[in-house]
């Protein structure tokens, strides 16, 4: 890992607060990005982490042999570790910090491809919907692309202002429970004329917060949009005023089947052993 190489302006750091997102042109080096795309399409071209759950079609209802719409691994630093030491990570954090205080810290990864020419979208939805509805967060997605981003291949839009709103009640893709993804229901007060692209040089990172309204466009371009997307936060709180995330407990989703079967042998392989 080389030094750190960002910090966020003033102006940045303003427009984070006051719209609920920021980019920067540069969260790492082109020496590192090429290693990380080289890494990354072994990753999925080697399905890593699909037995335990950890790799899923996140558009689709990810049967056995259907043609994935929108590939995701979660946590690819499992499967290889290297990317956990590099400067992509390292920036990440140091941009959390300056934006959510000295206690902020990587808190999990994801990585997201949109195949090329059909490639989905992923619809319109709040990141802290997928998550534990009983805790009170202060988090931010960092999302780099590590080609250029454009609206044609799928680049983020975002909803200026939306980070202040609550979280909005949520359904799984085409109201599948077999679909991981979620999309945000109807609504009258959500108006996504006002939504704004964010285009971004290979290597460039976008970072918003837990509820700022955000969507990808499909991939029409005929190379994949790979995002490899850091989450960084500060300790969770529990919350005073509970919430009802019924779109997560409603889904039943083939991932969380291979999840419970891994598990299972896991422990009979333990059980075994003794
Ligand atoms: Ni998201």
């Amino acid at each position: 890992m080389s030094a750190l190489t960002v910090r966020l302006t003033d102006d940045q750091v303003a427009h984070f607060h006051e719209y609920g997102f920021v980019s920067v042109d540069a969260i790492t080096t082109p020496e590192e990005l090429a290693w990380m795309t080289q890494v990354y399409d072994r990753l999925f071209a080697e399905k890593a982490g699909r037995e335990e759950g950890n790799q899923f079609d996140l558009g689709g209802a990810d049967q056995e042999g259907d043609v994935e719409v929108l590939p995701q691994i979660l946590g690819p630093s499992r499967y290889a570790p290297e990317l956990a030491q590099s400067l992509y990570r390292a920036n990440a954090v140091e941009i959390a910090r300056q934006l959510l205080g000295p206690e902020a810290n990587y808190a999990g990864e994801h990585a997201i491809l949109k195949p090329a020419r059909f490639g989905a979208a992923t619809p319109w939805h709040q990141d802290e919907a997928y998550w534990d509805p009983t805790l009170d967060y202060r988090s931010i997605s960092i999302w780099m692309p590590l080609g250029d981003a454009t609206v044609e291949n799928g680049c983020l839009w975002f909803v200026p202002g939306s980070h202040r709103w609550e979280v909005y009640p949520h359904h799984s893709i085409n109201n599948d429970p077999r679909v991981h993804g979620l999309e945000v229901d109807p609504h009258p007060d959500l108006d996504w004329s006002r939504a704004v692209p964010c285009p971004l040089p290979a290597g460039g990172a976008t970072i918003h917060p837990s509820r700022t309204f955000h969507y990808a466009g499909p991939n029409t371009s005929d190379e994949p949009r790979r995002a490899y997307i850091l989450g960084c936060a500060t300790p969770a709180k529990k919350r005073d005023v509970p919430r009802d995330f019924y779109w997560n407990t409603a889904k039943h989703t083939p991932r969380q089947d291979r999840a419970r079967g891994h598990q299972a042998r896991q422990a009979t392989k333990a059980e075994s052993s003794r």
